[in-house]
C-alpha cells in the first residue's frame, strides 16, 4: 500500500478513537509498569516511542521522569499526542525512515506496531540506528501462535487479527520476531510474555475472564503477545 493511502487508512482509524476518554485506562497502566520496568530506564532518559499514535505511553513515560519523543505516521494521531503531552517532540513520519538523528535515544519503544509496518526489517533497522550505542530497544508484539487466534482460526478459518487495522498487519510467532529483530541488525537480550487481555470485542468478558484466570498455565510460546528487549548488537 502506498504511503499517502496508509497514512488515510491510519487517519481514519484515529479518527474513530478522538473522542475516546482523554484518560488512561487504570489497566493499560499496569501494562505501562510491567513495561518500562522490564528496562528500568534512568531518570531522564531519552526515550523515542515509535508509531506513538495518540501519546498513551507518551504522557505515561513523561510522568515517569522521562524525556519523551514519538513518531507516527498519522498527522492525525500526532496532533493528538503533542495536545496529550505538550512537553513531547513528536514528528510525523515512517517507522521505516525515522525523522530523528542517529545514537540519539537511551531507550526506543515500538508498541503493537512493528506488525502493522510495511517493512518492519528496514522499522527495526532504524529503531537501532536512532539508539545510543547504550541503548535498548523495547518492542511489543502480537504472538501468531496465541491460542485464541488459533482457536478462531480452527473454528472461523480466519486470519489473526486485533483492533481493525487488517488492512496492514502480519503476524509472527516468537522466534519469526526474534529472526525479523536479528535480521535488522538488534541483539535479542530477553523477551517476556504477556497474557493479560483487556481490551478485546472478539470474545466475551466471561471468556476473557476465563483466559486471564488460566493464562498462567499457558506454555510460553501460545502467549498472547511479547515484549523483547533488545540491544544495538
Ligand atoms: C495499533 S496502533 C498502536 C499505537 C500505539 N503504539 C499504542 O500502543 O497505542 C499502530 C500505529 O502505527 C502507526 N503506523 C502504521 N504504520 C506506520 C509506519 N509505517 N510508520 C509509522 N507509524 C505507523 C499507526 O498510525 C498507529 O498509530
Amino acid at each position: 500500500m502506498r504511503r499517502e493511502d496508509l497514512q488515510l487508512r491510519y487517519n481514519e482509524w484515529h479518527r474513530q478513537r478522538l473522542g475516546e476518554a482523554p484518560d488512561i485506562d487504570p489497566r493499560q497502566l499496569a501494562f505501562f509498569d510491567w513495561l518500562l520496568d522490564l528496562v528500568h530506564p534512568a531518570p531522564s532518559a531519552d526515550l523515542l516511542d515509535v508509531a506513538c499514535g495518540q501519546g498513551e505511553f507518551l504522557s505515561y513515560a513523561a510522568g515517569r521522569g522521562l524525556r519523551v519523543s514519538g513518531v507516527d505516521l498519522s498527522d492525525l494521531a500526532v496532533e493528538a499526542a503533542r495536545r496529550r503531552v505538550p512537553a513531547a517532540e513528536v514528528r510525523v513520519g515512517e517507522a521505516e525512515s525515522l525523522p530523528f538523528e542517529a545514537d540519539s535515544f537511551d531507550l526506543v519503544s515500538c508498541l503493537g506496531s512493528l506488525e502493522h509496518f510495511p517493512d518492519p526489517v528496514a522499522s527495526a533497522r532504524e529503531m537501532q540506528r536512532v539508539l545510543k550505542p547504550s541503548g535498548e530497544a523495547l518492542i511489543f508484539v502480537p504472538n501468531l501462535f496465541f491460542l485464541g487466534h488459533i482457536w478462531f482460526g480452527l473454528r472461523r478459518g480466519t486470519q489473526p487479527t486485533e483492533g481493525g487495522q487488517s488492512f496492514s498487519e502480519v503476524y509472527r510467532s516468537s522466534e519469526g520476531w526474534r529472526d525479523l529483530l536479528v535480521q535488522a541488525g538488534l541483539t535479542v537480550r530477553e523477551f517476556h510474555p504477556w497474557n493479560h487481555i483487556y481490551a478485546t470485542n472478539r470474545v466475551s468478558p466471561a471468556a476473557t475472564r476465563f483466559w486471564n484466570l488460566v493464562s498462567r498455565a499457558v506454555p510460553r510460546n501460545g502467549a498472547y503477545a511479547f515484549a523483547f528487549i533488545c540491544t544495538r548488537g
